[in-house]
C-alpha cells in the first residue's frame, strides 16, 4: 500500500505524459501533411519563376557558357536540382554535376537521383516552337532540407519543455490536491474512531467541497446518531427490564418471608396475591418470547380470507361491556364487507391490543372510535380516542420493546409496554404498515393499513 500522495503524483505525471506524447504525435502528423503540401505549392510556383527565367535568357542570349552558369546559380538559391535538355532530348546542363555535359553524360538519368528528389517536367516554348524541357528536382522529404528540419525540430523541443513543465507542476500541485482530499477523510476517520469508542456527542461535522466526502461524512454521521440512540434504547430496556422484575419479585419476597417468619399467616388472599404478581411476570416473559419469534421473521400465520369488517365488529362487542363499565364510549363505523388475507387469531390480538390501550389512556367519560374503512392502498383502520395523549418526546419510542410513556401511570394501570411493539411486528407480518399521531393531553390516533385481499 502507498500513500495517496504518491498516488496522485503517479497519475499526476501519466496524464501529463500522455497528453503531452499525443500532442506531440498529432501535431507532426498534421505538420508532415500540411507543411508538406505547403512546400509542394511553394515550389511549384519558384519552378514556375525558374522556367520563365531560363526561358527568358534562352531567348535574349541563347544557351552559352555564361546564361548556363547563371542558371546553375539561380538553381541553387533556390535549392533546386535543374536539367536542362534541349530539343533532341540531350542534356545541356545538370546542375548536380555541372561539367558533367563535357564528361559525356547527356542523358537525363545520369543527372537524376530518384531516391532523394522528385522532378517534375517543364516544356520550354518560346515564340511557339520548343525549345527542349526543363527537370526541376525538389527534396522528396521536408526533412531533407536542412530550415525544415530544424523547424520540426524545434517544435518538437517546445513539446518536449512542455512535458518537463507540465510534469514538474503536477509534482509540485501534488501535496495540495492530495491535501484537498486527505483533509476530509482524516476527519472522518477521527469520527469513526470517537464513535468506535461510543463518545457519539464528539463527532464532529466534516465539511468538504467533494459531493462523495460529502455523502461520507453525513451517512458515519448519522450512523452515530442511530447508534447512540441504539445505545440509549439499550440501557433504558436493560433498566426497564430490571424494574419490570424487580418490583414483583421483591413483593413475592417480602411476602414470603412475612410467612416463613410466622408473622403472616398463609391465607388463600394473600398466596392469590403472590400467585398474580407470578402470573405477571409469567405473562411478560410469554410477551417477550412471542415477541422474538415474531421478530425473528419465522412467525407462521395460519392465512385465510377473512371478513374484517366482521372480525373488527365481533371484538368490538367483546369490548363494550368493559367500556361501558367504566364509563368511557366505544363507537364504530366499519365499511362493509372489506375482505383481506390473514391470520384471524393475530389479526384479533392486534385489534385489542389497540382497544387495550384506547380504553387505558383516556380517562373517564372518555371516547374511542373504531374507524375501518377502504383506502388507495387498501383497508385503513384507525383507533382514535380523546385520552392523555402521548408527549412528543415519548412518540418516536412507542414501538420499542418494553417503553412506556409516563411510567407510573402505566404501571397503575398495568402496562408492560410491548403492546404496540407486538402490534407492529404482527401488522407487519401482514405486510402492512402502523403509524400513530398524537397530541398530547387531546388524544391518539393509531392507524393500521393492511392490503387488501
Ligand atoms: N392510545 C394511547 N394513548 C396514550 N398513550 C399511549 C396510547 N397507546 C400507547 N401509548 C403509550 O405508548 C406506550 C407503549 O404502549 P404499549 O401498548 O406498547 O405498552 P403498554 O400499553 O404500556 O403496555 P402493554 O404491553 O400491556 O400494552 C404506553 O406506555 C403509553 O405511554
Ligand atoms: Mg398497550
Amino acid at each position: 500500500m502507498i500513500p495517496i500522495t504518491k498516488h496522485l503524483g503517479r497519475y499526476f505525471s501519466l496524464i501529463s505524459l500522455i497528453s503531452v506524447l499525443i500532442i506531440t504525435i498529432l501535431s507532426n502528423v498534421g505538420m508532415n501533411i500540411f507543411f508538406t503540401r505547403y512546400l509542394q505549392n511553394a515550389q511549384r510556383s519558384q519552378d514556375q519563376t525558374i522556367v520563365s527565367y531560363v526561358e527568358d535568357l534562352a531567348e535574349q542570349e541563347g544557351f552559352t557558357p555564361l546564361t548556363l552558369m547563371g542558371i546553375e546559380h539561380y538553381a541553387f538559391t533556390m535549392s533546386a536540382e535543374v536539367i536542362l535538355e534541349d530539343p533532341s532530348g540531350k542534356v545541356i546542363l545538370g546542375t548536380s554535376d555541372p561539367q558533367g555535359v563535357e564528361k559525356g553524360k547527356t542523358s537525363r538519368e545520369d543527372y537524376m537521383d530518384s531516391s532523394k528528389y522528385l522532378y517534375r517536367i517543364y516544356p520550354m516554348v518560346i515564340k511557339g516552337s520548343s525549345q527542349g524541357s526543363l527537370l526541376i528536382g525538389r527534396p522528396q522529404s521536408i526533412f531533407a532540407v536542412k530550415e525544415d528540419r530544424m523547424f520540426l525540430l524545434t517544435i518538437n523541443g517546445i513539446y518536449l519543455l512542455a512535458a518537463m513543465i507540465s510534469l514538474s507542476i503536477g509534482f509540485l500541485l501534488r501535496h495540495k490536491v492530495s491535501g484537498n482530499f486527505l483533509r476530509p477523510i482524516f476527519a472522518i476517520q477521527e469520527n469513526t474512531r470517537v464513535i468506535e469508542q461510543g463518545a457519539y456527542d464528539a463527532v464532529k461535522p466534516v465539511s468538504s467541497r467533494t459531493i462523495e466526502l460529502n455523502a461520507l461524512s453525513d451517512s458515519i454521521n448519522t450512523m452515530a446518531l442511530q447508534l447512540k440512540e441504539q445505545e440509549h434504547l439499550r440501557r433504558r430496556l436493560t433498566a426497564d427490564m430490571a424494574h419490570e422484575l424487580r418490583t414483583p419479585l421483591s413483593t413475592i419476597n417480602s411476602h414470603l418471608e412475612a410467612i416463613i417468619d410466622g408473622v403472616w399467616e398463609a391465607t388463600p388472599e394473600r398466596l392469590a396475591i403472590l400467585q398474580e404478581e407470578i402470573a405477571r411476570l409469567t405473562g411478560l416473559m410469554k410477551d417477550l418470547g412471542d415477541l422474538n419469534y415474531l421478530e425473528s421473521g419465522e412467525i407462521r400465520l395460519q392465512v385465510q380470507e377473512v371478513d374484517l369488517t366482521l372480525l373488527v365488529g365481533s371484538v368490538l362487542e367483546n369490548f363494550h361491556p368493559i367500556f361501558h363499565a367504566q364509563g368511557k364510549k366505544l363507537e364504530a363505523e366499519l365499511q362493509e364487507g372489506l375482505m383481506i388475507k390473514g391470520d384471524k387469531d393475530r389479526l384479533t390480538q392486534i385489534l385489542v391490543n389497540l382497544l387495550s390501550n384506547g380504553l387505558k389512556y383516556t380517562n373517564s367519560g372518555g371516547r374511542v372510535q373504531v374507524i375501518l374503512k377502504r383506502s388507495p392502498q387498501g383497508i385503513l383502520l384507525e383507533v382514535r380516542d380523546d385520552g392523555i395523549g402521548i408527549s412528543t418526546q415519548d412518540l418516536p419510542f412507542i414501538f420499542e420493546r418494553l417503553y412506556r410513556g409516563d411510567r407510573s401511570r402505566s404501571r397503575e394501570s398495568g402496562g408492560k409496554g410491548i403492546g404496540l411493539t407486538i402490534t407492529r411486528a404482527l401488522v407487519e407480518a401482514h405486510d402492512g404498515r402502523i403509524w400513530v399521531t398524537s397530541e398530547e393531553g387531546k388524544g391518539t390516533s393509531v392507524f393500521v393499513e393492511l392490503p387488501e385481499k
